[in-house]
């Protein structure tokens, strides 16, 4: 049979509008005019590998299944990640964050260090930061170090709870780190249990309101990308609000807080821009209690 005749015609520009406006008030996630030439060939391809008979039907069928509607949305999330994404971020994490971390929590008792991973993909990057606090924070054994892994994707959380990687995502893991964190599976690498248990995996919209608790540090690369300017403001506003007093924050490399309503410290270490949350003490303090621990 010609297989052109069992394909379905692509969707149509009001099919198309009506899918990004379905996807906007279900999920809160925008494919604006910024990510067009992604969004219809990716939800033509997926009409096709579903064998969908036409996007009527296809439309149809995801209104009425849940399970249905989340297989498609996540056949549009990009889930590119790496372990160590941006390197010189990690080195802002052990240089300037865990020092400072260090320095203030030094009394308290449980010794505890709560991180956010906000869009965690299928874990590389929650597990690149239990690497650097294993390899780098001092007196390791005695802090409760607590990481929160979110995304709305639960393939992608499936896939960071087994832990289970290989080829290009591990390219920036040295050799030494593999050999102490991961046990070798054939030609995989397994995340050992030390790590793993650093880290919780939540299924979590970041545009629904979800309390967190305080974080000391938070996450969140390559995500706001999903989201209109408004919800944007909403969510960098939540970050800031979950965030301790001088808690540190990092964006993606391309990312920025342009037109956002708060207002973060913004500071650089080599290439790597990073948010601060005043405090009224002033960072001038900050800099003079870690100095005084080191
Ligand atoms: C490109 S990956 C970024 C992974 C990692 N943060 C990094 O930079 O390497 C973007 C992730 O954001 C997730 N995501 C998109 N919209 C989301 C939302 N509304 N709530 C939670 N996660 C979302 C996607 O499922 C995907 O895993």
């Amino acid at each position: 049979m010609d297989k052109r005749s069992t394909s379905p015609a692509p969707m149509s520009v009001s099919e198309l509008d009506d899918l990004r406006t379905l996807i906007e008030e279900r999920s809160a996630i925008l494919f604006d005019a910024s990510r067009e030439r992604f969004f219809a060939p990716r939800v033509n391809q997926y009409l096709r590998d579903s064998g969908e008979l036409d996007a009527a039907s296809f439309l149809r069928r995801i209104l009425n299944s849940n399970v249905q509607y989340d297989r498609f949305l996540e056949s549009l999330l990009t889930q590119e990640t790496s372990f160590f994404r941006y390197p010189d971020i990690f080195q802002v994490l052990e240089r300037v964050v865990l020092p400072y971390v260090q320095a203030r929590k030094m009394w308290n008792s449980p010794r505890v260090l709560r991180i956010w991973s906000a869009g965690c993909s299928t874990g590389e990057e929650p597990y690149s930061i239990a690497i650097t606090m294993a390899d780098k924070l001092q007196f390791f054994e005695a802090w409760q170090i607590e990481i929160l892994a979110t995304d709305i994707s639960r393939e992608a959380l499936d896939r960071a709870q087994r832990g289970i990687y290989s080829g290009r995502s591990l390219r920036s893991v040295s050799p030494e780190q593999l050999q102490t964190h991961f046990t070798k599976v054939g030609e995989t690498w397994q995340v050992k249990p030390r790590l793993q248990r650093m880290i919780s995996f939540v299924p979590m919209n970041l545009a629904r309101s979800v309390y967190v608790g305080r974080m000391d540090c938070i996450f969140c690369m390559n995500v706001l990308m999903y989201f209109s300017e408004e919800r944007r403001n909403e969510l960098l506003q939540k970050f800031y609000d979950a965030l301790e007093p001088d808690g540190h924050f990092f964006l993606g490399h391309s990312e920025s807080m342009k037109s956002a309503p708060v207002k973060f410290d913004s500071a650089v270490l080599g290439d790597c821009q990073y948010y601060v949350k005043p405090t009224a003490a002033g960072t001038e303090q900050k800099t003079a209690l870690i100095e005084k621990q080191s």
